[in-house]
């Protein structure tokens, strides 16, 4: 599919943005391995989530839709088993959250599962969870480093894991796989702190000595039933965020978005930039702090990113690239290789989209180095079957004068199946209407 997109001239209005999606997948593979019944509110439904919940029924958990709230009758932490044992196959499609954390849990199951994705997924590298699942006595089989994956799960022993990659999927991977470790404590320690969600909805000790985080949990941490309310997702609000300080006219809400420090490192380097974005109503929901975000326009300066704040805004980096191209002067994004290993290699796609539509934009081993501001002109461009790429690619097309044509651009829905009909309402564009004519 591809859609079609014009320069704004105005970007105006309230949106609301929908649920998150990290959060989501958490909420609900906890609610499955909980004794009773818990609830998600406010559960979104872009692909990635959707598959977790697709994942859980097709191992026992009966999930239904009362009025729009989703009832979880969880299963307990031995409970989850395949509904047809002969063909023991999770497909988590596009959704490398949900295969990293779900083989923690099935890495506690006395019982071989094989988890399969999509072809991006089929092309992730998963040595990341294999390592630590083994090291706590699962049988983990990879293909050359990749899906499909081969666990047999049993009674695992509790490591302490010094994170080689600063991954939350693999932090959360390991500490699910600590619910089913007997006698002790297993530990993960960040040397740079990754997006904390898991340690959050789990209510596990944290703590910090010196430039490390280590977060703890036993096999007897007790799993309690809860209603889930899942805040709107930060990364999703990035693209309109960065719109609305690119048009030239602008006042745009976006309310109750969630703004956990571990994810919104954007917000903070916008403002460094010069954006003029006011932060209010700040308030905490199901334990995440959310608040309401308004943007307007202003002009842009170029920033040095890197270091410990890439994994606080490592979703966001397709985004800032777009910003950097309108920004004065020179946007060096480094220390975020992590990108070539996403749903694309996104320093690659965003390299090549940006530079069709006439950005000064340099390919990095770890980042991208763009030169500002630059006029951009609508060209074909293409999201790589990433569905980040397809929206920050959207983004770029606001800018760019005459056509910006996004090939690829269904792959939003895999955390945003609204998004272009969302970017249609809030942005006010004359060549649009013109060409409509
Ligand atoms: C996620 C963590 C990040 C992020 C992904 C979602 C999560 O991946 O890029 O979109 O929900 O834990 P890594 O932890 O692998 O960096």
């Amino acid at each position: 599919m591809t859609h079609e997109i014009y320069r704004a001239d105005a970007v105006f209005g309230t949106l609301e943005i929908p649920s998150d999606k990290s959060i989501a997948h958490r909420a609900a593979l906890l609610a499955a391995i909980t004794d009773g019944v818990s609830r998600l509110v406010h559960y979104p439904d872009s692909q990635d989530p959707q598959s977790t919940l697709s994942c859980l029924r097709a191992l026992g958990v009966e999930i239904v839709d009362e009025d729009g709230i989703l009832v979880v009758h969880g299963r307990g932490r031995y409970g989850l088993a395949h509904v047809d044992p002969s063909k023991p196959v999770i497909d988590c499609d596009n959704s490398g959250t949900t295969m990293r954390l779900l083989a923690g849990i099935l890495a506690g199951q006395a019982y071989t599962s094989t988890l399969v994705g999509d072809a991006s997924l089929s092309r992730r590298p998963m040595d990341r969870i294999a390592t630590p699942l083994r090291l706590m006595g699962a049988g983990v089989e990879l293909r050359d480093g990749a899906p499909p994956i081969d666990i047999t799960g049993g009674k695992l022993r509790p490591i302490e894991y010094p994170l080689p990659v600063r991954s939350a999927q693999v932090k959360s991977c390991v500490l699910l796989a600590g619910l089913f470790a007997d006698g002790g404590e297993t530990t993960v320690v960040e040397s740079a702190p990754t997006r904390d969600h898991t340690e959050r909805m789990l209510g596990v000790p944290v703590v910090d000595i010196g430039d490390k985080r280590y977060v703890s949990i036993r096999s007897d941490h007790s799993l309690v039933p809860q209603t889930y309310t899942i805040p709107r997702d930060f990364s999703s609000a990035a693209f309109f965020i960065v719109a609305a300080a690119l048009a030239p006219e602008a006042l745009l809400r976006l309310p109750g978005v969630g703004v956990n420090p571990s994810r919104a490192a954007l917000l903070d380097l916008l403002i460094a930039m010069g954006a003029n974005i006011t932060i209010s109503n700040s308030r905490l929901r199901s334990g995440e702090p959310i608040a309401d975000i308004d943007i307007r326009h202003s002009q842009l300066t170029g920033v040095a990113v890197g270091g410990e704040i890439v994994p606080n805004l490592i979703d966001e980096i397709p985004i800032l690239a777009v910003a950097a191209t309108q920004a004065i002067g020179t946007t060096i994004i480094r220390d975020a290789a992590e990108l070539r290993v996403k749903e694309s290699d996104r320093i690659a796609a965003m390299a090549e989209g940006l530079s069709r539509l006439g950005a000064d934009v340099a390919e990095l081993k770890d980042g991208l180095r763009i030169e500002g501001p630059t006029p951009l002109q609508g060209a074909e461009v293409d999201a790589k079957g990433d569905h980040r790429v397809a929206m920050a690619l959207g983004i770029a097309g606001l800018v760019a004068s005459g056509v910006t044509t996004v090939r690829g651009s269904e792959s939003a829905a895999v955390s945003y199946p609204g998004f272009w009909s969302d970017l249609e309402s809030v942005s006010f564009s004359q060549e649009a209407q013109s060409a409509k004519k």
